[in-house]
Order: structure tokens, then C-alpha cells, then sequence
């Protein structure tokens, strides 16, 4: 579950850039946040994450308040999250095995467990075994797949996605939804996209967000702002 409740994000220089904002996601909800540039998708997003701090307001993941001052524990947080971003992130001196393993790695796990961890994500986003290749390597989609692998590995319970197919042709960018669609049954997914074909097509619950406000949730909507 994650809640938040009337909060608020501003930046130096008066911009507001989330406007006492309030929702409750359920555990394995999918919501797609949509709205046009600056409207506030991603600052939600790193809120959840502990990468910005709210101005007010309370922000809930299960029981844990994670604006609480007494929350201090960022890392057992992170490793609950998945991040998928538009341009991958995936880093590029390093081969496909350590971009999925890396998060495992620091977390001192046994090497025969990292390697089944990473056959089974590898399985789930439907990508044959391309571990030992780099990522100049490998097309657009092939890297998404990558980094929806490494997203989940450890069993993570909430994806969070930043216009993750903004960057994909409108074949790809289905491809990458139906691996969505296989993941949104174990997991709570929050999507931020542009894609009004993926949206009106998957109806799923949606935010419209606009100028920070959450201006509209609906049940299973479409792109309509
Ligand atoms: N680090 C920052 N400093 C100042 N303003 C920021 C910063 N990050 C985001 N903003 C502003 O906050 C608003 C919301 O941004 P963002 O959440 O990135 O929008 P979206 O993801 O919907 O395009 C915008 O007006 C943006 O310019
Ligand atoms: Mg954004």
C-alpha cells in the first residue's frame, strides 16, 4: 500500500511542484500517472523513493511513514522498489550479468544464488540468455527488458516507472506492457507515461495530474486531460 496524504514538494525559486496531493494504492494495484511535462509524475515517483523530501504532508508505504523524522532506514526502503526509467540507466562498461546482479552483489548474496536470480528475471521479461554481451550490444527493447530485470530481482514489491516507453516504438512499447501485465499480479505498480494508446487501451485505475495537482482518479480510465 502506498498512501500519500496532502502532500506537498516545493523548490527553491516558489515552484510548487506537488500541491496537497492525496491517493491510496493498494498492494498489487497498477495505476498509470499521467498528465503533460511538469506536471508532478516524477516528483511523486522520487517522494516514494526518499529521493525528495515533502514540504508537508504524510507519505505512508504499508505501515511504515517514511516522512516520519524518526524513519531513517532509506536502504531497506530502496530494496523493496524497482525503478525503471525512460533511458534505461543501464550502465554501459558493465555486461549484462553485473547491470541485473548489481543490486544483489552489494547486498553480499551467495554467487550460485545471484545466478539463479538472474535466470529467473531473465525468464520473466522473456529475454534468451544474453549475460555476457554490453549494452552498446543490444536494441532499445532488449535494454528495457534488462532493466525491468534488474527492477525486480530480489523480489521486489513495487515498480516504479518513469515513461518507460518513451523511448520505444509503439511495437516494442507493447511488448514491454505485456511483461507489465505479467508482473502488476505480484507487485503494486505506479507508470508514468505519455503513451495515450497504452492507456486507453489497458484501462487500468489512472491519475491525471496537472500543474502538481492530482486533478482526477479513476477507476479504469482513459487519457483524457
Ligand atoms: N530539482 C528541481 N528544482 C526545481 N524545480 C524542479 C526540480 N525538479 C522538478 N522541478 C519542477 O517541479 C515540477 C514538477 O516536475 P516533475 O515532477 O519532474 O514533472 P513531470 O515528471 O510530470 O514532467 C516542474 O515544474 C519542474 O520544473
Ligand atoms: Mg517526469
Amino acid at each position: 500500500m502506498i498512501k500519500f496524504e496532502n502532500v506537498s514538494v516545493r523548490f527553491g525559486s516558489g515552484i510548487t511542484a506537488l500541491n496537497t496531493v492525496s491517493f491510496e494504492i493498494d498492494t498489487n494495484d497498477f495505476v498509470f500517472l499521467v498528465g503533460p511535462s511538469g506536471a508532478g509524475k516524477t516528483t511523486i515517483l522520487k517522494l516514494i523513493l526518499k529521493q525528495l523530501e515533502a514540504a508537508q504532508g504524510t507519505i505512508l508505504v504499508d505501515d511504515l511513514n517514511i516522512t516520519s523524522n524518526r524513519f531513517h532506514d532509506i536502504e531497506t526502503l530502496r530494496r523493496r522498489i524497482g525503478v525503471i526509467f525512460q533511458d534505461f540507466k543501464i550502465l554501459p562498461d558493465k555486461n549484462i550479468f553485473e547491470n541485473i546482479a548489481l543490486s544483489l552483489k552489494i547486498q553480499h548474496i551467495s554467487n550460485a544464488e545471484i545466478r539463479n536470480n538472474v535466470e529467473e528475471v531473465l525468464h520473466l521479461v522473456g529475454l534468451p540468455n544474453k549475460t555476457l554481451l554490453f549494452p552498446s550490444q543490444l536494441s532499445a527493447g532488449e535494454l528495457q527488458r534488462i532493466a525491468i530485470a534488474r527492477a525486480i530481482i530480489g523480489n521486489r514489491d513495487i515498480i516504479l516507472a518513469d515513461e518507460p516507453t518513451g523511448n520505444l516504438d509503439p511495437k516494442t512499447s507493447w511488448e514491454i506492457m505485456k511483461i507489465f501485465k505479467k508482473l502488476e499480479k505480484k507487485k503494486t505498480i505506479v507508470f508514468a507515461t505519455h503513451n495515450t494508446d497504452i492507456v486507453n487501451s489497458m484501462r487500468r485505475r489512472v491519475f491525471v495530474m496537472k500543474d502538481g495537482h492530482l486533478v482526477k482518479d479513476s477507476k479504469k480510465g482513459g487519457y483524457d486531460i
